[in-house]
């Protein structure tokens, strides 16, 4: 599939190798098409992966990802053009932390509203599907922990959009994905991340994840 990924931090870079790792074809979006950055990722990645605005990452992907951070995903989208989204799955990886007031982050928003939330109102034409935000991007990608496999949680309004997703995820090697509901679940999973966070703090790892265990 042709897959348009917005940003070209960490997580971007990640999930532009693992798509293209799977056999999809991937554009990485920038606000420069000829930045440093996306042409290095572009390269990095091999198999044909391009570097373009984020308008044209976006028009190109049948499904679309977002890699940036909270504070300025809506600049993003707007750049983006949010014509550019219709009718097409939507992989929110977005958490909104507020690092203002040090560690541990806050959230920009959180309780009574959520990112995800946001981006789909931003995007009412796309079927947005929150995931992977509670892992670290090294783990994005065929997750391998020692404890046994890791849950990865999902939400979203589509039935169909959350079927392609979890069918992404089953490919990058997420043997349990959750479906924990509409799009609303996004402020539940996105404060799951701070707890990540603390862990990471208090353990000194950042390759961990979440499991329910079951009776
Ligand atoms: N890091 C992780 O392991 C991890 C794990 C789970 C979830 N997340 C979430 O995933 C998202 C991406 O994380 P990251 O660490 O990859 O982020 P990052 O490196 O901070 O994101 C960089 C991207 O954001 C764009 N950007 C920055 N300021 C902008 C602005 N004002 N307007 C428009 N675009 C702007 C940059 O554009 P340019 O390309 O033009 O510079 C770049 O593409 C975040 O929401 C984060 O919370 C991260």
């Amino acid at each position: 599939m042709k897959i348009g990924i917005l940003g070209t931090g960490a997580v971007g870079k990640s999930l532009a190798k693992g798509f293209a790792g799977i056999g999809d074809d991937v554009m990485v979006g920038s606000r420069d098409a000829q930045g440093e950055k996306v042409l290095a990722i572009a390269k990095e990645v091999g198999h044909g992966c391009r570097a373009g605005t984020f308008a044209d990452a976006a028009k190109f992907g049948e499904i679309v990802v977002i890699c940036i951070p909270g504070a300025a995903t809506e600049n993003a989208l707007k750049l983006a053009g949010p014509d550019n989204f219709a009718g097409k799955v939507v992989i929110d990886v977005t958490n909104p932390l507020d690092f203002s007031k040090g560690m541990p982050p806050g959230l920009l928003v959180g309780h009574t509203d959520s990112a995800g939330e946001q981006i789909q109102r931003q995007l009412p034409k796309a079927h947005v599907v929150k995931a992977l935000n509670i892992v670290g991007n090294p783990d994005m990608v065929n997750p391998d922990f020692p404890d046994g496999p890791a849950d990865m949680f999902i939400c979203g309004n589509d039935a169909e959009a959350k079927k392609t997703v979890t069918t992404i995820l089953d490919k990058f090697g997420w043997t349990s994905v959750l479906d924990i509901g509409g799009i609303e679940g996004s402020r539940v999973l996105e404060p799951l991340t701070i707890l990540w966070v603390m862990y990471g703090s208090i353990k000194g790892t950042w390759r961990h994840a979440f499991k329910v265990i079951r009776k």
